[in-house]
């Protein structure tokens, strides 16, 4: 069945929109699979509680390796029999947050080197569509300086996000990474525009929901189901 990923840097949105994505496919009567990269087996969150540790020192090569052994471990355990079974597998980020994230912003720079890693590590596994939700530097930051200021009593938070007072080890990485990683997701998708739709992160969330809910429909159509 289809595959499709949603990227963008922290604060973009994505997890609202992979939520309001799962929703719409199941209110169609889609059988739909969601995970979150790092994560989605019980490996992989131990993995990802250890790359967000704050408490943690890692080396940017140790941390490409983390992350890739993190998305193998869910793409043989979860994704590749969510397929097999027929199912619309819905991913928050795949192996284009390593190129952005460790790739450019990290600076591992070999282009080359990262890109035939990644298809070792999916199993040569390529999203039928990737989202990249893209916003304005300055406004990523202030969205995600937004997560953690007080919440009011009547204010509510996705639940990933409830327990979160300080910013994670990936979030203390500073502007000018963040600029590079948003630089480098651009560049992807001026790379693969078959795949990778770009969308302004800036449109309302039922705008982008809109978009790409209709995005998927032709995808279903395409894949014939
Ligand atoms: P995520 O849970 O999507 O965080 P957020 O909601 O803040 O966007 O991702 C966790 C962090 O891990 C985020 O800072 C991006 C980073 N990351 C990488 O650096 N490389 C990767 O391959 C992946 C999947 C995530």
């Amino acid at each position: 069945m289809i595959f499709v990923t949603i990227e963008g840097v922290d604060g973009a949105g994505k997890s609202t929109q992979a939520r309001q994505l799962v929703n719409r496919l199941e209110d169609a009567g889609r059988d739909v699979e969601f995970f979150r990269e790092p994560g989605g087996t019980r490996l992989s969150e131990r993995i990802r509680t250890i790359l967000l540790d704050s408490d943690f020192a890692i080396d940017p090569l140790p941390e490409l390796l983390l992350f890739s052994a993190a998305r193998a471990q869910l793409v043989e355990e979860c994704i590749r029999p969510a397929l097999a079974a027929g199912k619309v597998v819905v991913c928050d980020r795949f192996y284009d947050s390593t190129t952005a994230y460790q790739g450019v912003g990290r600076g591992i720079a070999d282009p080359d080197w990262i890109s035939s890693l990644n298809a070792r590590v999916t199993g040569g596994l390529r999203p039928d569509r990737t989202w990249l939700l893209s916003l304005p530097p300055e406004e990523a930051l202030r969205r995600r300086a937004q997560r953690f200021l007080p919440l009011l009593p009547s204010e509510s938070v996705p639940p990933e996000q409830a327990l979160r007072t300080e910013p994670d080890r990936m979030e203390q990485s500073g502007q000018a990474f963040y600029d590079r990683v948003a630089q480098a997701f651009d560049d992807l998708a001026a790379a693969e525009p078959d795949r990778i739709v770009r969308l302004d992160g800036a449109l309302s969330e039922d705008e982008l929901a809109d978009a790409i809910w209709r995005d998927t429909e032709d995808l279903l159509k395409k894949a014939g189901t």
